[in-house]
């Protein structure tokens, strides 16, 4: 009889905090000892021959099962989606419950739980997407839902379908506030892009690279300025999801600067892409494009500079899959303009493999940032760790075990997703993650899967500690309280 169900020797173990070597052994699921030249035995046991072992990513924006905005359904069902995630080094996934007008929370929870929990391959938690703030969601609904473990909600300040008022955003955050919820916007102006795609289309220009001119620059720092003001009003945390640009981020770095609790993420497509990608005959750009659009390599220079100096907490792949066809990315065929394209670019199984390669190997950022961008933070920011992020004893046993030196040209055929294309097609990447460990069960070896469909967990999120107020709202709300008023959240 072994004494341990896994252990994996000869490990180069690189956490958010350190890098160690040794043997780490797993029992039911969880790390239970890391030392070198671990005595005992173990009924499975993997040589990592010296190579670097680091957690498993957890993927916090990421679209699965999900219908956009216009109703079109994402091609990445539970099983695809988390089968292309294993095969790229992360073993936990917070994708969407997407509420849409009219839908009651609760009803939407229960939904994406029927889909998942036959489906999933590796463990899952749900943020909420809120459209419609009604007195029902904001007082029954969202309250029981954090209390049941969904503690982050996602809102959109553009997207017909999807976005709520400024006043709206205050009453989300208000909740988020008083009940330990963190909040993540899509930051662009709504009417500066619905003003330029309505005179772009009316002269013509309705091909996909008119989404950069639409979807401009000053639309993400407006409203970026407009949601960390809005936060710092009822002292309310925020992270602001798929930074792409410079000013923005500069007021990100800023607001962090002054003290104020406001988190960044980031995505494969601004370190990857420009608005150049979209530039191809007919509708073929499609692919390419995204919300906020790629930018350019200056755009590109900021956004690792933010990365390299922890302005950005999370790299996410915002994995938004839809396949190039008409009633998927171009719902009428080559009638589309670039107003009615699906939004969002894949990038599930790519996120850290691109990073790995564009960052570690090309001394932009260190392997420990790697993993705290990749996996740590993104368990810390969601009320996740230390059960996901690290390896330690009691953790789960999710790690990769990576190759470093394997060189890989990125080709859709060789990637698992459903989607039929990568926007990274040909790209060159130098290290992959060959071995993929979740919960103690090997799920990817040798290019293969071994992994049960439904063998995922759901994971109820705790109130994360990103969630508490600064205790510094601003002073006219301060003062109001002085004047008896009864407190606002
Ligand atoms: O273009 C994007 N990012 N599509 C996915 C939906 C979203 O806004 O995150
Ligand atoms: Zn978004
Ligand atoms: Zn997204």
């Amino acid at each position: 009889m072994a004494d341990y169900d896994l252990i994996v020797r000869n490990a180069r173990i690189v956490t958010a905090e350190r890098q160690t070597e040794g043997d780490i052994a797993v029992r039911d699921g969880h790390v239970v000892e890391i030392a070198p030249d671990l005595k005992g035995s173990g009924a499975r046991e993997i040589d990592a021959g010296g190579k670097f072992v680091l957690p498993g990513g957890v993927d916090s924006h990421c679209h699965i099962e999900q219908k956009s905005g216009m109703g079109v359904m994402c091609a990445d069902d539970f099983y695809t989606g988390t089968v292309s995630a294993a095969f790229g080094g992360t073993t936990t996934v917070i994708p969407f419950a997407a509420q849409h007008r009219g839908m009651s929370l609760r009803q939407v929870v229960n939904e994406y739980h029927e889909a998942a929990t036959p489906k999933a391959v590796i463990d899952y938690a749900f943020h909420l997407i809120v459209t419609d703030p009604t007195p029902q969601a904001l007082g029954q609904e969202l309250p029981a839902l954090i209390k049941d473990g969904y503690t982050s909600f996602k809102i959109y300040m553009t997207y017909d379908a999807m976005k709520v008022s400024d006043y709206q955003i205050l009453d989300i955050l208000s909740v988020a506030r008083r009940d330990g919820a963190l909040v993540m916007v899509h930051a662009e102006n709504h009417d500066m892009i619905q003003w330029l795609a309505h005179h772009l289309v009316e002269q013509g220009h309705g091909a996909p690279k008119f989404h950069a001119i639409a979807h401009a620059r000053i639309a993400e720092a407006e409203a970026t300025n407009r949601a960390i003001s809005l936060a710092r009003l009822v002292d309310a945390p925020l992270l602001l999801v798929h930074m792409s640009e410079i000013e923005a981020i500069e007021t990100l770095r800023q607001a962090q600067k002054k003290g104020l609790k406001i988190f960044g993420e980031t995505c494969p497509q601004y370190i990857a892409l420009t608005a150049d990608d979209m530039d191809k005959p007919g509708v073929e750009g499609a692919m390419w494009c995204c919300s906020p659009p790629p930018r350019d390599s200056a755009a590109q220079e900021a956004v690792w500079a933010a990365l390299k100096d922890g302005t950005f907490q999370t790299f996410s792949s915002d994995h938004a899959p839809y396949q190039f066809n008409a009633g998927g990315k171009i719902p009428k065929g080559d009638k589309t303009t670039f107003k009615e394209m699906a939004n969002g670019v894949p990038g599930i199984e790519i996120r850290l493999p691109m990073l790995f390669s564009e960052g570690v190997q090309k001394g932009r950022i260190t392997l420990q940032q790697f993993v705290a961008l990749t996996s740590a933070n993104h368990a810390k920011l969601y009320g996740l760790y230390p059960r996901k992020g690290t390896i330690a004893v009691g953790s789960d046993a999710d790690f990769a075990i990576w190759d470093a030196d394997k060189d890989v040209t990125v080709t859709w055929k060789d990637l698992h997703d459903n989607v039929g294309y990568t926007p990274y097609e040909g790209r060159q990447i130098k290290g992959w993650p060959i071995t993929v460990v979740s919960r103690g069960r090997v799920v990817v070896e040798n290019g293969k899967l071994n992994a049960e469909r439904g063998s995922g967990q759901f994971l109820p999120c705790a109130s994360p500690d990103s969630s508490k107020p600064i205790g510094q709202s601003a002073p006219e709300l301060q003062a109001m309280s002085r004047f008896g008023l009864k407190p606002l959240f």
